[in-house]
């Protein structure tokens, strides 16, 4: 599957960057041999092929309770410690990323975690094709700022992908975002001032070493070094 990744090159691609980053041989190698039995990238590729209007794509849960999803996970920090506490919870986590998607795969086989699936495409391809309620949680640390003006349309927190990230939950509050941007949360404060009759309120708290939060992943503590403030996001 991973060999045949460039005929689908456009889900693996986001605004701004192509996915071009080396990546080692035995890295290709572990991807090669394992990534399908741990990724729905096939399932979504497959149905993309049948289905294109259609957006009932079913995640296939399982015995577990709850369907949770962290979207950009980098080296994967945040989602191996989820999955590892939550072990009744199944998580996916969706990476374009390549280095981090081999990293993280390494680890689910090593710790023999049973309750991780990855997705290395553009997350929206997912999120596109879920029908509404499907999800319990959303987590998605400290997306790519894109601080200049010019640059905001690469957004992953847009007023289209707010709605369509909402219409896919099973309840309210339950996307968590965190940012040290002030300018992008900023940005998001003003997304639902602007439509609060049609998103509702969002939650915006600056966090502190006691919440759960809170320097949680790699970039966030390079932020938190450079004595930057981690805000959280709730919606
Ligand atoms: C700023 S990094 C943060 C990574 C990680 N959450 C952390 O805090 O260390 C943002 C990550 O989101 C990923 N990303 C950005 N847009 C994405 C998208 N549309 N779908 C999937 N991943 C995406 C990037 O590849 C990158 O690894």
């Amino acid at each position: 599957m991973f060999l045949k990744k460039k005929q689908f090159s456009h889900f693996y691609r986001y605004p701004g960057r192509k996915v071009t980053k080396k990546i080692s041989k035995s890295n290709i190698k572990l991807l090669n041999e394992y990534y399908d039995s741990y990724s729905y990238d096939k399932a979504l590729i497959d149905y993309y092929a049948d289905q294109m209007i259609k957006k009932n794509f079913i995640v296939p849960k399982g015995n577990f309770e709850k369907l949770n999803v962290e979207i950009g996970f980098g080296d994967g920090e945040y989602l191996i410690k989820s999955a590892i506490s939550k072990p009744n919870e199944l998580f996916i986590g969706i990476e374009i990323y390549i280095n981090g998607v081999a990293k993280v795969l390494k680890k689910i086989m090593d710790q023999n975690i049973n309750n991780i699936k990855l997705i290395n495409m553009n997350s929206l391809f997912f999120i596109n094709v879920l029908s509404s309620q499907s999800l319990d949680k959303v987590f998605i640390i400290n997306p790519d700022p894109w601080n200049k003006k010019k640059h905001n349309k690469r957004r992953l927190i847009s007023y289209e992908n707010v709605k369509m990230l909402m219409n896919i939950m099973r309840s309210k509050n339950s996307i968590f975002i965190t940012t040290d941007s002030e300018r992008y949360l900023k940005d998001i404060r003003e997304i639902f001032r602007k439509n609060i009759t049609e998103l509702g309120k969002v939650s915006i708290c600056k966090l502190s070493q006691k919440d759960s939060l809170y320097g949680v992943s790699r970039y966030q503590r390079k932020a938190i070094d450079k004595g930057k403030a981690i805000y959280q996001i709730t919606f």
